[in-house]
């Protein structure tokens, strides 16, 4: 028996390696891959929609390669193999952000996508189909950390950001955050990867611009931007990755660097 946590990905060690002297060649610019739901994706959550991740590329001196997959949570992100495809991809010295939570809350039957309630890596929750077979999940942490780990592996450079907020307020501040932010928080700690609290920084954001301002970034619904209010929510990242400790901030260029708003 192995007691050290077994790792999802340790399962595909020589593809790995193959992939590795395929792409690994030193010298070749980074990459920014991203990670996650339709809040980040191109296309966002449909029409009228756009996710943050389309206008990051415009505040950075490398590029952006969105991964983000609208529905997507963690889990389903790691079940399709996706994760897979991102770890193959990414090369020593790319950076991956993964942000996710919109689509990881609790459904009964079972919706492919939730994951099991609580934030030990080892935490796992009994499901039932809509069939009614029953089978295991496993924690956020439990998805994340495993990405976060085969990503290192390869000498690549995870950031953990929380996800964003949605447009649902208590007077003048936004609603608290749903409980996959003090996740991601924690699986940063735990995996000593750089965090972003995205989730923070576009509260900040849209609460200088105020209510009615930011509603108007949600043409259809209170979690999908328009892309006016996918760019604020970029912004906001940029704003969060330069008051942090993430050397990808070193690529920030100049329109990056005057992303309005402060520290939180
Ligand atoms: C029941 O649903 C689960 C989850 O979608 C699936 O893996 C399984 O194959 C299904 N079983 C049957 C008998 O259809």
């Amino acid at each position: 028996m192995v007691t050290t946590p077994l790792h999802i990905y340790t399962m595909f060690p020589k593809f790995v390696a193959l992939l590795a002297i395929a792409c690994g060649a030193p010298g070749l610019a980074q990459t920014v891959y991203l990670a996650g739901d339709s809040t980040m994706a191109r296309g966002g959550g449909g029409s009228g929609t756009e996710g943050w991740g389309q206008f990051l590329a415009q505040y950075l001196t490398i590029p952006v390669v969105n991964m983000a997959i609208a529905g997507r949570s963690a889990r389903s992100y790691t079940e399709e193999g996706r994760f897979q495809t991102l770890i193959s991809t990414a090369k020593s010295g790319d950076f991956a952000i993964i942000e996710f939570g919109h689509n990881d809350g609790t459904a009964n039957p079972d919706n492919g996508r939730q994951d099991a309630v609580g934030d030990g890596y080892d935490t796992t929750s009994l499901v039932t189909a809509a069939n009614g077979t029953k089978f295991l999940v496993h924690s956020f942490p439990f998805y994340i950390q495993n990405a976060v780990d085969a990503l290192k592996a390869k000498g690549a450079i995870p950031i953990i950001s929380s996800q964003t907020p949605d447009n649902l307020w208590t007077g003048t501040k936004l609603s608290p955050p749903s409980r996959f932010v003090a996740y991601a928080a924690t699986t940063a700690g735990r995996t000593s990867v750089s965090y972003v609290d995205h989730f923070a920084y576009v509260a900040q954001a849209y609460q200088a611009l105020g209510q009615t301002a930011t509603t108007a970034f949600y043409p259809v619904d209170h979690v999908h931007t328009s892309p006016a209010g996918a760019n604020v929510v970029a912004q906001s990242f940029v704003r969060g990755l330069l008051c942090g400790s993430s050397s990808l901030k070193s690529r920030v260029n100049s329109a990056g660097q005057s992303v309005p708003n402060g520290c939180v």
